[in-house]
Formats: C-alpha cells, sequence, structure tokens
C-alpha cells in the first residue's frame, strides 16, 4: 500500500513538472538534449560492458569520469541484473549507477541491454535462457538455433517490455526530479549475426507474405525523401499487396529489409511502453556495415543508414540512430549518420587520444549531440612526461610550470579536449544549427581545409606542423588536428583546438591577394579561458605568437582557446 500511494505521489508529481527531460530538434538534422529546461552537450562517455557491474566498480569509474571533465556517462542496464528470478526485480544495480552520477555530477544515458547486445541474447536472464520453448531463438537457414531471440516471439517481446517498463517506472519514481537519466539506448547493436534474417518457420511465413501495409504507405508518403539505397532497391512494378521479394526484389538485401522490420517494429513496441511511462528521449546504436561485408556478416538489420526509412517508419518512438565507430574514415561516417533526417550522436567509439581531435569535429562541424568513446573508465587523465625532453615541445614557460607543478604530467589528449569542450559548450550551442559554427579535422592526408566565415572572410587552416617549426614537423606521419571556428561578431572569432595554424583572406578572391582584393589583418589575439559565458584573457598573443599578424596559431600538442578579431586594409 505504502509503496502504492508513492507510486501515484510520483507519477503526478512526474505529470505536473512540465521540465522534462526532452530532445530539442532545430531541425530534422540537428538536435539536443534539454535538461530542466537547459541543454546541453553528451560530452561523456560510455563505460566497458562488465566495468559497473559492482558498486565498487561504479564508484571508482564515476570518480574518475568527474576527473576527467566528462558530463554524461553511459551505462548498461542489464536485464540479467535487474530480474534474476523471473517477475523479481531488484533495480539496485541501477541505484548505485543514480547515487554515484548524482555524487559525481554526471548525466547518464541508460543502455538497455535487454534481448539483445551485440545481436547475442547473452544479457537475458538465466531463466530466460534456458525456456527455449517459451522464448524462442532464430533460426540459421539449416534450421540451426542462434543465441539470438526471436524478433518475431509475442513471449520474448512481453518479457523484455516488462522489465524495460520496470526500469523507466523506477526511474520516474526515484529520478524525476533530480533528472540524472537523459536518454535511453533500447537494446545494443541490435541485428542478425550469421544469416541475413531469422530463417524460422515464423519467419519464412512473413517473409513470404505481403509487406505490411503500414510500410508500403509510408514509403509511397515519403517517396522523395527516401534513402537512395532503399529508393533504388523498390522495384517500380511490384503491385499492391506485394511480398519482401516482389517489393524490393529477391537477395540477401530484402532480407535484411526484412529482418530489421522485425527489429524496428519490435524494438517501437519496447519504446513506445516505457515512453508512456516515463517519457526520456530514445535511440538506438549501430554496428557498422563496414569493411565490404554482407548482412549477416555484419548484423543484418541494425539502424543502418541505408535502412533508416523503415527505422523511422517501424519504430517512430526512436529519436535518433546514432553511430558506433570502430572503423577508419571517421568523416564518412559522421556524414553517413548525420542526415537530413538523422541528428549525430556518436554513443561509441574506439578510444585512443586521436578521439580529442574527432570530439571537435563532430560537435563543431556535424552539430553532434554527444561524442563518447567506448570504455571511457580506461582512459588516463594526465599524461606523464618526466621522460620526455620538454625543449623541442613549444611549451609556454607557463605550461612548464604547470606541467612540473602536475608532477610532470599534462592533461592527456581527450582530457585537455574535453576541457575546452565544457568550458565553450554554451557558446556552441548556441550556434548549433548555424553558420556560426564550423569545424576542421586535419590529418596526414588532409592537412589543410578553409572554413568560408559569414564575414565573406576565407579562413585557411592548415596543419601546423606545415609551418616546419614544430617538432614532428618532419616525420613521414602527422598526428590528428582539429579546431572549431566559433563567429562571436562580425569578423570576431574562437578558435577552440589544437595544431592548427589560421590565415586569413577576402573570399571574394582566391587565395592569393590579387588587385581588388581586400586585406585581412589580425586586430587582436588573445589565448582565453571561458566561464559562464564569459571570456577571460590568459595571455595576450602577439609577436612569435601570431608571426607577427600573419596567422593565429595552436601548436601541436598545445589545447587551447583563442579569441582573435580581424580587419581589413
Ligand atoms: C560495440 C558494442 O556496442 C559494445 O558494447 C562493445 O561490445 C564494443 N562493441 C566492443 O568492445
Amino acid at each position: 500500500m505504502k509503496r502504492l500511494i508513492i507510486t501515484i505521489i510520483a507519477s503526478l508529481f512526474y505529470l505536473l513538472t512540465s521540465a522534462q527531460t526532452q530532445l530539442e530538434r532545430l531541425d530534422n538534422s540537428t538536435a539536443r538534449i534539454v535538461v530542466n529546461g537547459k541543454p546541453m552537450l553528451m560530452i561523456g562517455g560510455e563505460l566497458g560492458n562488465s566495468s559497473a557491474s559492482t558498486p565498487q566498480d561504479v564508484k571508482h569509474a564515476f570518480a574518475h569520469l568527474h576527473k576527467m571533465g566528462l558530463n554524461t556517462v553511459l551505462a548498461p542496464v542489464s536485464w540479467e541484473l535487474i530480474e534474476p528470478q523471473e517477475g523479481q526485480f531488484d533495480m539496485s544495480s541501477l541505484d548505485v549507477i543514480l547515487t554515484e552520477a548524482r555524487r559525481n555530477d554526471l548525466k547518464v544515458v541508460l543502455l538497455w541491454f535487454g534481448a539483445w547486445k551485440n545481436s547475442m541474447s547473452c544479457y537475458a536472464p538465466e531463466w530466460f535462457k534456458r525456456d527455449t520453448k517459451r522464448f524462442p531463438r532464430a533460426h540459421t537457414r539449416e534450421g540451426k538455433p542462434v543465441e539470438e531471440a526471436s524478433s518475431l516471439s509475442r513471449n520474448v517481446l512481453e518479457a523484455d517490455k516488462r522489465a524495460f517498463c520496470k526500469v523507466m517506472e523506477h526511474l520516474r519514481d526515484h529520478d524525476a526530479t533530480e533528472q540524472t537519466v537523459i536518454m535511453m539506448q533500447v537494446e545494443n547493436e541490435i541485428g542478425m549475426i550469421e544469416v541475413p534474417r531469422d530463417y524460422s518457420a515464423d519467419a519464412t511465413q512473413m517473409y513470404q507474405s505481403s509487406v505490411p501495409q503500414l510500410l508500403t504507405d509510408y514509403l509511397k508518403r515519403h517517396q522523395k525523401s527516401l534513402h537512395p539505397y532503399l529508393k533504388e532497391k523498390l522495384q517500380p512494378k511490384a503491385k499492391d499487396g506485394a511480398s519482401w521479394s516482389e517489393l524490393f526484389s529477391d537477395d540477401i538485401y530484402t532480407e535484411e529489409i526484412f529482418q530489421t522490420w522485425t527489429y524496428a517494429t519490435y524494438v517501437e513496441q519496447i519504446a513506445k511502453a516505457g515512453r508512456a511511462i516515463y517519457d526520456l528521449p530514445m535511440y538506438v546504436n549501430v554496428a557498422l556495415d563496414s569493411r565490404g561485408r554482407k548482412p549477416g556478416e555484419y548484423p543484418s538489420g541494425g539502424p543502418l543508414a541505408h535502412l533508416i526509412d523503415l527505422w523511422h517508419c517501424g519504430a517512430p518512438s526512436i529519436d535518433v540512430l546514432a553511430v558506433d565507430i570502430y572503423d577508419k574514415d571517421i568523416r564518412s561516417w559522421l556524414s553517413k549518420y548525420h542526415l537530413h533526417n538523422n541528428p549525430l550522436f556518436v554513443p561509441e567509439i574506439r578510444l585512443e587520444d586521436k578521439d580529442a581531435m574527432y570530439a571537435l569535429y563532430a560537435f563543431g562541424h556535424h552539430d553532434a549531440m554527444g561524442f563518447c568513446p567506448f570504455s571511457i573508465e580506461d582512459y588516463p587523465i594526465y599524461t606523464d612526461l618526466r621522460d620526455n625532453d620538454m625543449s623541442g615541445m613549444d611549451l609556454s614557460q607557463d605550461d612548464q610550470l604547470n606541467i612540473f607543478s602536475a608532477g610532470g604530467s599534462v592533461l592527456s589528449p581527450l582530457a585537455a579536449s574535453y576541457q575546452l569542450l565544457r568550458q565553450a559548450e554554451p557558446l556552441i550551442i548556441d550556434r548549433q544549427g548555424t553558420k556560426d559554427m564550423d569545424a576542421v579535422l586535419l590529418d596526414n592526408e588532409q592537412r589543410e581545409a578553409e572554413i568560408i566565415t559569414p564575414d565573406g572572410i576565407r579562413l585557411t587552416i592548415k596543419h601546423s606542423y606545415s609551418l616546419g617549426w614544430e617538432p614532428g614537423a618532419n616525420d613521414a606521419e602527422w598526428p590528428e588536428a582539429a579546431c572549431i571556428i566559433l563567429r562571436l561578431g562580425e569578423e570576431d572569432y574562437l578558435v577552440i583546438g589544437s595544431g592548427v595554424v589560421i590565415t586569413y583572406t577576402d573570399a571574394k578572391g582566391g587565395k592569393t591577394w590579387e588587385k581588388g582584393d581586400a586585406r585581412i589583418g589580425l586586430a587582436k589575439c588573445e589565448s582565453v579561458y571561458i566561464s559562464e559565458d564569459n571570456l577571460h584573457i590568459k595571455r595576450h598573443l602577439n609577436g612569435d605568437q601570431t608571426h607577427q599578424g600573419r596567422h593565429v596559431r595552436i601548436p601541436a600538442g598545445v589545447f587551447d582557446i583563442q579569441h582573435f578579431r580581424l580587419y581589413r586594409y
């Protein structure tokens, strides 16, 4: 009875509070999370799968992440831990996450490791795993059952949904005021592995039947904006009531489309039921179809970019298709998932120092909602420089002093980059979706890029090694460099990043001056830190630091924010 009263009061409170965490869309390709009425960027990281499975691990990891400067942690909530016996729920693992997140000033995105985690059903409780009669598995062509629950089974869905809903009830009852949890991931890297689709009798029967009208109507209504892949796949001569292979042709790619539909409509029922209890933004994450693999070699039917229309139609309660990146060529993966109808969110990316640069690029160029390297608890906050010769590192005396007083260490690249992003967060948020923000990512292959600002100025941004002044400039491989450019006012900018040198010309002309072109000079440059939207000068930069006004530069290895004003003459 007492529990019931508490639940009713909590539900009423939840209904009456208007400042619910939500996803705010600036347009269909740009969105952000708004908590207590305040938009935020998820400057975050995802925990390794087993790193937060005990209270002591959570305590340790969250304290570390707080020190590293994150504002958001992505943490799994595991079905097997919250429902160890069928119908008996134990939310203590979730409570530890809430308590430690609050203690460490972190927001949380919960990952629902329910019926599937990376295609497999390994996080389902033992009672579920053992009862294959009630909770059937998917099958290969040969009829072999795989450790992947059937996406067509009502029993699987109901069991998974009930547990997920218990989590949402718990959050509603225990987190509606604090709003520690700001988003939910439904399942994890869903997708059929080994084969492109489930070949069980039920699945095959559905595959041979008409494509559901919900989908065919959607395809007609959205004809113009469909992903080019799906447009191409549609058979123009298919009649009403066509089967999957008639509508999309008979191949493994159509089997993938079918499998996608079963996952999307399944996920919709989980997400919809959860949101009816406690309406948090929700997303699904994708394992990529990279390296020339075919459906089934990669998890078939996941929330892949080329299948976005099936997910939009089948799972309207899902806000974002989010990309997990463990492959090379980050630029192309980010563009593939920052679409006219999908904002960019990177809930996982391989943990490496380069993420420091990728994060700047994702937030500055792609208006990312969040950026979260995987297994973030393993990342060191400091890099030990004691054994390095600092003389060639182009560090100011102050920097050297700071390193010395910190026992010979500097902030590791990702921690340094996150520190800048946290400072600039409100300024970035104000410029999301506008032309007053852009970013570049430079590397060994692409050593130069340009940004044309709304003031008609061309900023040519090169890798700082291109000057030949810094140690490493003669190395064959140049490390990644990146910066965000924020426009503060007329011809007035911030550069946030590392390893870049910026020159400025009139965008009307070419890169070199010709008669009639205005010349652009550096009026003022200073290294700054930002607090509460205000710039505070750390150092005035001129002379050698700006090459007597010819450029603005943040050397490689240094993470800085510089404020610079240009003028015409
Ligand atoms: C992607 C998954 O989503 C993560 O949970 C993890 O398994 C990583 N791959 C790799 O370790």
